[in-house]
C-alpha cells in the first residue's frame, strides 16, 4: 500500500506548471465516442481516473493511448454501449458516458454508481433529463438499460445545477432532433470546455457558463483535436499549500478567472495573491487570518472541491472560522484526521467551526477521498514532525504525482511503496 511521508515545516518556493483539468478531460473523453474517428487531446494529466476512462473506452471497442499530456482516441471501432460494472464501480463519473452512447448507438447499459465517501451522489437528474429527450429507462437491481429510437430536443429544468447531469444532457442533445433548452444548468468552467469541444466537433451549443444552455440538434459530428483547460482545483490546492507553509510560489499555465471565489477567500485570510496573465503569484509571510464564514456552492461561488484544503489553512489561522458545505452531505470526513493532528474543529450538521491552533503535529492519517487526501498532505506540510498519509490512491485520482510537484517547490515528501 503506497504512502506519502512528509517532513513538515518547510516553506514552499519556486514555480510549477498546473496540469490539465481532470473534470474537463473526463466528459470530453466520453464525448469522443459520439462519432467514429481519431481525436487528439492535449494538456491531459496522467491520473487514475483518466486511466479508468481509457479502460472503459477500450472495453467499448475503441483504441486509446496516452503519451505524456497527449491522448489519442480512435472511436471508429466502438461496438458496445454496455459499460462493464467493475469499471463503473471504480469511477462514478463514468455515468456521463450515457449521453454519448445513447446518441451514437440508441442504447446504453450502465450500473448504479452508488454513493461514495462524500455523499449519496444520486443520478436521478441524469436519468430524468435523458427521459425528457425521449429515452426509455428500465432499472433491474442496480442495472440501468436506456434506449431511444430517436432523441428529440426538449425543455429541461434541473432541480439543482448538477455538473454531471448538465454534461450528460448536453451530449445527449447534440444530435437530437430539434432544440434543447437546459435551465438551471451548472456553470462550471469544465462545462464551457465541454461546449467548446463539442462545437469544435460541429455541435451548435450556446450558453455554457450561464444557467441556460441551448443545444440545436445537428445531423452529424466530426472528430477533432483539442487542448484541455487547466485544473482550477489543483491550482487552488497549491495556493493553499503555499499559504499554509508561509511560502512564496508562482503557478503557471492557470486560468485565474476560474478561481475568483477562491482568490477572494484567500485574500480575506490575509494571503497575498498577484495575478499576471496565466500566472498566479502567491505568498503569505504570516499566519492566516480567520474567515468568519465560507459557504460552498456551485460555480461561480466557492467550490466544494477546495473546502477541505482551505479548512486546513484555517485550522492554523488566528480566530474562529465557519465553513458550511451545501453541495455534498458527507464531505467532512477529513475533520477526524485533522483533529488527530491537533486541529480544533467542531462539526454541526453541514457546518464546521474551525478554531485556529498554534500548530499541527505530524501523525499517520488516512485519505478518505480525493480532496480530503490532498488536504491531509497540506496539513503535513505545515505540521511539526512527520506525517504519513495512507490510502493515497484517492489522491492519485486527481493529482498527477503530487509529491513531484511539491518536491519541486522545496517540500520534503516521498512516496513509500510499502
Ligand atoms: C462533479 O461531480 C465533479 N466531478 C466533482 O468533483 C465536484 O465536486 C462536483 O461536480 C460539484 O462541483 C466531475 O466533474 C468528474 P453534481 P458530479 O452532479 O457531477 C446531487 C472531484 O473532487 N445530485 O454537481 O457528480 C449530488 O448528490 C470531484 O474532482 C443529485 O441529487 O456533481 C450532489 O449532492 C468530487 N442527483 C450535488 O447534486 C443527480 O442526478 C452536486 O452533484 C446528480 C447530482
Amino acid at each position: 500500500m503506497e504512502k506519502l511521508v512528509i517532513e513538515g515545516g518547510r516553506s514552499l518556493s519556486g514555480a510549477i506548471q498546473i496540469h490539465g483539468a481532470k473534470n474537463a478531460a473526463l466528459p470530453i473523453l466520453a464525448a469522443c465516442i459520439m462519432t467514429g474517428g481519431t481525436y487528439t487531446l492535449g494538456n491531459v494529466p496522467s491520473l487514475l481516473d483518466i486511466d479508468v476512462m481509457l479502460q472503459i473506452l477500450r472495453a467499448l471497442g475503441c483504441r486509446a493511448e496516452q503519451q505524456g499530456e497527449f491522448i489519442t482516441v480512435h472511436t471508429r471501432t466502438a461496438h458496445s454501449s454496455h459499460i462493464p460494472e467493475e469499471l463503473m464501480g471504480q469511477m462514478r463519473s463514468s455515468i456521463f458516458l450515457m449521453g454519448p452512447l445513447l446518441s451514437r448507438f440508441g442504447s446504453v447499459t450502465v450500473y448504479q454508481p452508488g454513493g461514495c465517501a462524500i455523499g449519496d451522489r444520486k443520478i436521478d437528474l441524469h436519468l430524468r433529463g435523458l427521459q425528457a429527450l425521449g429515452a426509455n429507462i428500465t432499472e433491474t437491481g442496480n442495472k440501468i438499460v436506456c434506449t431511444a429510437e430517436r432523441l428529440r430536443g426538449a425543455e429541461i429544468m434541473l432541480d439543482l445545477p448538477s455538473v454531471g447531469a448538465t454534461e450528460n444532457i448536453m451530449m445527449a442533445a447534440v444530435m437530437a432532433e430539434g432544440v434543447t433548452s437546459l435551465y438551471n444548468a451548472a456553470r462550471e468552467p469544465e462545462i464551457q470546455d465541454l461546449q467548446n469541444f463539442l462545437n469544435t466537433m460541429g455541435a451548435d451549443i450556446i450558453g455554457a457558463g450561464t444557467d441556460t444552455i441551448t443545444i440545436k440538434g445537428v445531423p452529424s459530428l466530426i472528430p477533432c483535436s483539442y487542448r484541455i483547460i487547466p485544473d482550477r482545483i489543483v491550482a487552488g490546492t497549491f495556493l493553499v499549500a503555499a499559504a499554509i507553509t508561509k511560502g512564496s510560489i508562482s503557478l503557471e499555465r492557470v486560468n485565474p478567472s476560474h478561481l475568483t471565489a477562491v482568490i477572494h477567500i484567500l485574500r480575506r485570510a490575509g494571503v497575498q495573491i498577484i495575478i499576471d496573465g496565466d500566472i498566479i503569484h502567491v505568498s503569505n509571510p504570516a499566519r492566516a487570518k480567520a474567515v468568519e464564514r465560507i459557504v460552498t456552492s456551485p460555480h461561480p461561488a466557492f467550490p466544494t472541491d477546495l473546502q477541505s484544503q482551505v479548512m486546513v489553512l484555517l485550522s492554523l489561522a488566528d480566530g474562529l472560522s465557519i465553513m458550511k458545505e451545501t453541495v455534498f452531505e458527507g464531505r467532512f470526513k477529513h475533520v477526524d484526521e485533522l483533529s488527530r493532528m491537533g486541529a480544533d474543529i467542531r462539526v454541526d450538521l453541514n457546518s464546521a467551526f474551525i478554531r485556529g491552533v498554534p500548530r499541527l503535529y505530524g501523525a499517520t492519517v488516512e485519505a478518505t477521498d480525493l480532496r480530503a487526501g490532498a488536504a491531509l498532505v497540506i496539513a503535513g506540510l505545515a505540521a511539526h514532525g512527520t506525517t504519513t498519509v495512507e490510502q493515497i490512491h484517492h489522491i492519485d485520482r486527481g493529482y498527477d504525482r503530487i509529491e513531484k510537484m511539491l518536491t519541486q517547490l522545496g517540500a520534503s515528501i516521498v512516496r513509500q511503496y510499502a
